[in-house]
């Protein structure tokens, strides 16, 4: 069997109105009774142009296809090797929900997959397998393509890791234009633990986000591990909200502090001398409320840097914390480079605060910190 774009054909269902469009992948194998698809019957030979319109702008697009043979069990199969899907919560796609299109990507398939996802909230828990790599999520815009969860870690029994909205484990995952939230209620003032809610969790290697919001108040982006960018990311919470171990660069991302009193930006966990991880940002802005730290130190070899960003006047006036263990002092490195606006006057600074010259800004604020001219495909 051979599965080659000539003999990918676009069907459109529906008669008079066109309600979507499915890409199916054909085999040469002889059909034994012609295809039915609205009013047309589709026969091995055949030449078709359909006139359909994308789900995602206002005008119309039509295809030709040469029609070969179908096995129509084959091709509900194929179902699983389909480059790109749509999704569409009224129904006008190939599924109404994103979890189903990511079901319905090839186990191990090596070539990208586009789901797009029309505009709406999707309310759904999605999980991205590892034996899925090479998906990608492209929305209708941050504000209009959402898809939430409201799990916290009172109702996961103690997992913070459960409680994501949106659970990346596969690599080279794309997000683009999308939003992740999670909507989990803002825990009571003295609440201690139960109201992390992650929105996002990015365990894939070499995963990016272009233009996504991400949304929660404790714990909202689990940059778990692996090499990431963000760039151009909306990221919004009050606690430790974007945390976790990976190597990651956030690119030009709005970083929105919803904190009322006190919170923490970051909280890296780089636990060894000997991770490379660590999270650069530039040229981001910080913006919102606070009384909101920097970054605070979950594990004691934490690495975070700030260079080239603005910072509001919503900045603790001390940057960073070292959660409790000053031998950590030493092993933190929490650098600060170039930035301007009302918070990034250094002089209240914790004394482990580093200011960087640019040279050592630049070792995690660059594409290269991510290994990003191996894999961030910038056109
Ligand atoms: C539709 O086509 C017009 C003219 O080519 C273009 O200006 C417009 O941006 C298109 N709209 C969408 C949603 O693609
Ligand atoms: C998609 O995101 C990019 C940023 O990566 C932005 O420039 C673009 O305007 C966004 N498009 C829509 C439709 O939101
Ligand atoms: C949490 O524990 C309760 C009671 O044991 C159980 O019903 C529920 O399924 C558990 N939830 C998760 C996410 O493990
Ligand atoms: C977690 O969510 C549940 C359900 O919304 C809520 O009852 C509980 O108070 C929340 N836990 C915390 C610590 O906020
Ligand atoms: C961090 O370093 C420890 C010890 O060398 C290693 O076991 C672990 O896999 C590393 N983790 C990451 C994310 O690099
Ligand atoms: C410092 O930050 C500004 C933006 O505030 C930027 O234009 C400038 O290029 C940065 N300088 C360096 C040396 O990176
Ligand atoms: C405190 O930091 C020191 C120095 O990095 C480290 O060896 C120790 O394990 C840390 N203690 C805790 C409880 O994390
Ligand atoms: C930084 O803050 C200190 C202490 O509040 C103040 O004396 C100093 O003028 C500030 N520097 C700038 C550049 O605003
Ligand atoms: C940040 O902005 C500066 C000034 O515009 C630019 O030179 C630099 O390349 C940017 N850094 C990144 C990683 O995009």
């Amino acid at each position: 069997m051979k599965f080659l774009s000539t003999r990918t054909i676009i069907l459109s269902v529906g008669i008079g109105v066109i309600v979507g469009i499915f890409g199916l992948l054909v085999t040469e194998k002889k059909l034994l009774n012609p295809l039915q698809f609205g009013k047309q019957k589709l026969q091995s030979g055949d030449i078709t142009t359909f006139s359909t319109r994308l789900v995602f702008g206002a005008n119309s697009t039509s295809f030709s296809a040469r029609i070969y043979s179908y096995d129509i069990v084959k091709l509900k199969r194929k179902l699983e090797s389909k480059q790109n899907m749509f999704v569409d919560i009224s129904g006008s796609g190939d599924t109404r929900t994103v979890q189903e299109a990511v079901n319905a990507v090839r186990r191990y398939n090596k070539k990208r997959v586009t789901i797009y996802i029309n505009a709406g909230t999707y309310i759904e828990k999605v999980h991205v397998p590892h034996n899925k790599p090479y998906i990608t999520f492209e929305g209708a815009g941050l504000h209009h393509t959402i898809i939430s969860w409201n799990d916290n870690q009172t109702l996961t029994n103690g997992s913070t890791i459960h409680t994501a909205s949106v659970t990346v484990d596969g690599n080279y995952f794309i997000g683009r234009n999308l939003s992740f939230r999670n909507t989990a209620p803002i825990p009571l003032p003295g609440v201690k633990d139960g109201g992390q809610a992650v929105a996002l969790l990015v365990k894939g290697d070499k995963c990016a986000f272009y233009g996504c919001g991400i949304y929660g108040y404790q714990d909202t982006l689990y940059d778990y591990s692996g090499r990431h960018l963000f760039r151009e990311c909306h990221i919004e919470g009050a606690v430790d909200f974007i945390f976790g171990n990976a190597r990651s660069l956030y690119e030009r991302c709005t970083i929105h502090s919803i904190a009322s009193k006190a919170g923490s930006i970051t909280a890296q966990s780089r636990a060894s001398k000997f991770n490379v991880t660590g999270f650069g940002f530039v040229n981001c802005s910080i913006v919102g409320t606070g009384q909101i730290l920097l970054g605070r130190a979950w594990r004691p070899y934490a690495r975070v840097v700030f260079a080239s960003s603005f910072m509001d006047n919503i900045i603790d006036s001390a940057g960073w914390n070292d959660w409790g263990n000053s031998s950590a002092d030493s092993s933190v490195y929490f650098g600060e480079f170039n930035n301007s606006g009302p918070g990034a006057n250094m002089s209240g600074r914790v004394p482990y605060a580093r200011s960087l010259s640019f040279e050592e800004a630049l070792g995690c604020t660059q594409i290269d910190w991510i290994d990003g001219s191996e894999w961030v495909d910038d056109r």
